[in-house]
């Protein structure tokens, strides 16, 4: 049904603990990565047209999905890119609040991919603001592969960089759209079976699971920063 959509390159990037975990079990945002954990994760947003997290992260991390570094809004320019990505959040009740920082600066479009769940006075009121596109994609989810083929046709986004977390990228791995994975390995253990991990969600049945080829391996201090090329096959799970 979707074989002929299109999707950006989607490559993800994320911080883990020795444990696996993405965050500890209060789900709140504590600083524990390098400052070349956070300069990377910078740099490698400023080789993206577009950014993606799910409505979560873009709550409780506070992030702005731009790009701090005005040498690196310039090289961005330089490029042919706007100075900052395209920012995405993928939400099925437009659960997050209207003051995230996202919202903060209109610094690039935003655009949000919403379910026919989402209170229709939310999606009005998104709608009114100059900044943001609301896409409704989906009855009860959001149709990953539907939203992808938005971003590629509309917005013309070729590499598309997801942040996280963990329920958002198993939507993207359950939909074979994941093409690279980035995780800094952290020297750190959170412990917790309800702490997120790199990629919650059902999962994937032993004869589904996917693999990935390690491309590359650099140790800075504690922190191993490694690259994963996910190989063909992709699961049909959801
Ligand atoms: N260490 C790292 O690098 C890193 C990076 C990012 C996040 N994190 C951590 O991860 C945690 C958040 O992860 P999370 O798994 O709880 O949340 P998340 O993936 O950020 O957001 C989940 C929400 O996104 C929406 N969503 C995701 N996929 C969807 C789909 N296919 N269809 C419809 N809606 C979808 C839903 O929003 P609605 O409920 O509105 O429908 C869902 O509840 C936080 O603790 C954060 O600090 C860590």
């Amino acid at each position: 049904m979707h074989s002929k959509l299109k999707r950006p390159f989607v490559f993800l990037n994320m911080a883990m603990t020795l444990d696996g975990k993405t965050s500890t079990v209060e789900r709140r945002p504590t600083d524990w990565t390098s400052k070349t954990d956070k300069r990377r994760m910078i740099e490698l947003r400023a080789t993206a047209d577009a950014v993606m997290v799910g409505a979560r992260t873009a709550e409780t991390d506070r992030t702005s999905l731009s790009i701090p570094d005005e040498t690196l809004q310039r090289r961005r320019v330089r490029r042919g890119l706007p100075p900052h990505p395209v920012r995405v959040i993928v939400s099925a009740h437009c659960s997050f609040r209207d003051t995230i920082r996202v919202f903060e600066r209109p610094v690039s479009p935003i655009l949000i991919f919403t379910s026919r769940l989402a209170p229709r006075a939310k999606l009005d009121r998104l709608a009114r603001r100059p900044d943001t596109r609301v896409y409704v994609v989906g009855e009860r989810d959001v149709d990953v592969p539907a939203a992808l083929d938005i971003l590629a046709r509309e917005w013309k986004v070729k590499r598309l960089l997801a942040e996280g977390g963990a329920t958002l990228n198993w939507a993207l791995f359950a939909a074979g759209a994941v093409d690279e994975v980035n995780v800094t390995l952290c020297q750190r253990v959170f412990g917790g079976s309800t702490a997120p991990t790199l990629v919650d969600g059902a999962g994937f049945p032993r004869d589904h699971i996917l693999n990935a080829k390690l491309t590359r391996c650099e140790r800075i201090g504690g922190e191993l920063f490694l690259r994963y090329r996910m190989q063909r096959g992709a699961a049909k799970a959801r």
